[in-house]
């Protein structure tokens, strides 16, 4: 399989969540839709990883795409975010369960490498702990040996990205968050993410704001622009340096979705939108 040097990163994340025995057809339909990036995760409580594989191969047999137009994104998760379907020994050590977890994903994707390999979450809520250095030092061999091209980490505070900087030479590629807007639409972790030349991948930036959905200076935006409330926050997702993920299972929303990467919104209303969250 051919190896490009560089994906460049595309606008837009198509996310495989929830989508159990319909993830084949719908990242098929996403890809026939037009988006290049895919994130899943070996993760079978919460990701079908495997259709995830079958849906990309329907897509390139098809000949919409070769696997070589598609920046694919998948993660390990720890034994407690796992149900009793593990891709690794558990009894194994984390480096060796990071390999195993690895293997299985190519395995499932029907490819020899990721563009990017991300930490599902830190193992303590608190702080970034011996066991995620191990886990990341087990990630940075995956990369150095090929299997992946980029490092990322989700679920993360400040606190965790602060002390994982001051213990490792290196800080992740990505972020991949939930984006609250009464959280500033997660101001602190991003003002980082823009220090430190990470990319921040915002989920849920739909589900986790109705209220934001329905306000007066986002339908108003809307309105103005010919656009849904849906595509305004995208397109404010993106005017502030984020790299959004939509887990559509529509076609229209999925239509919808990469056409708000043709919206430009004023400082202003940039500036309307973050201040919401105040
Ligand atoms: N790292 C993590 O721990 C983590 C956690 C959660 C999610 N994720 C990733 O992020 C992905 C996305 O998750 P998410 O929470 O952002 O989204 P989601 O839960 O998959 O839901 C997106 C919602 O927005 C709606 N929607 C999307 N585009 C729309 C549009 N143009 N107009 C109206 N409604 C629209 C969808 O409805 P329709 O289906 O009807 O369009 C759906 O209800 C996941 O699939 C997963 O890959 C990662």
């Amino acid at each position: 399989m051919s190896k490009p040097q560089t994906l460049s990163v595309p606008g837009f994340l198509y996310g495989t969540a929830w989508k159990e025995e319909r993830t084949p057809a719908l990242v098929e339909l996403a890809l026939r839709a037009g988006f290049r990036g895919i994130d899943t995760a070996n993760q079978r409580r919460h990701y079908f990883e495997a259709g995830v594989g079958k849906g990309l191969a329907a897509a390139c047999g098809a000949g919409v795409l070769t696997r070589a137009d598609v920046f694919l994104q998948t993660k390990f998760t720890y034994r407690p975010g796992q149900d009793h379907r593990l891709p690794y020994d558990s009894d194994a050590t984390l480096p060796v369960q990071v390999a195993q977890s690895m293997a299985s994903s190519l395995e499932h994707l029907g490819t020899d490498y990721v563009n990017s390999y991300v930490l599902h979450g830190p193992s303590s809520g608190y702080d970034w702990t011996e066991a995620d250095a191990q886990v990341w030092e087990a990630m940075k061999e995956e990369r150095d040996a090929g299997r992946t091209r980029l490092l990322g980490v989700s679920n993360v505070s400040l606190r965790h990205l602060e002390q994982m900087a001051a213990v490792h030479s290196e800080t992740p590629a990505f972020v991949q968050n939930r984006c609250y807007a009464r959280l500033g639409w997660d101001r602190d972790i991003r003002s980082f993410c823009r220090q430190h030349k990470i990319t921040y991948q915002g989920f849920s930036l739909l589900t986790a704001n109705q209220d934001v959905l329905r306000h007066p200076v986002v339908t108003g935006l809307g309105t103005q622009q010919n656009a849904t409330p849906e595509q305004i926050i995208f397109a404010f997702a993106r005017s502030v340096g984020m790299l959004p993920l939509t887990g559509t299972s529509n076609s229209e929303h999925m239509r919808q979705d990469l056409a708000s990467t043709a919206l430009t919104l004023s400082a202003d209303a940039v500036r309307a939108i973050e201040a919401l969250a105040e």
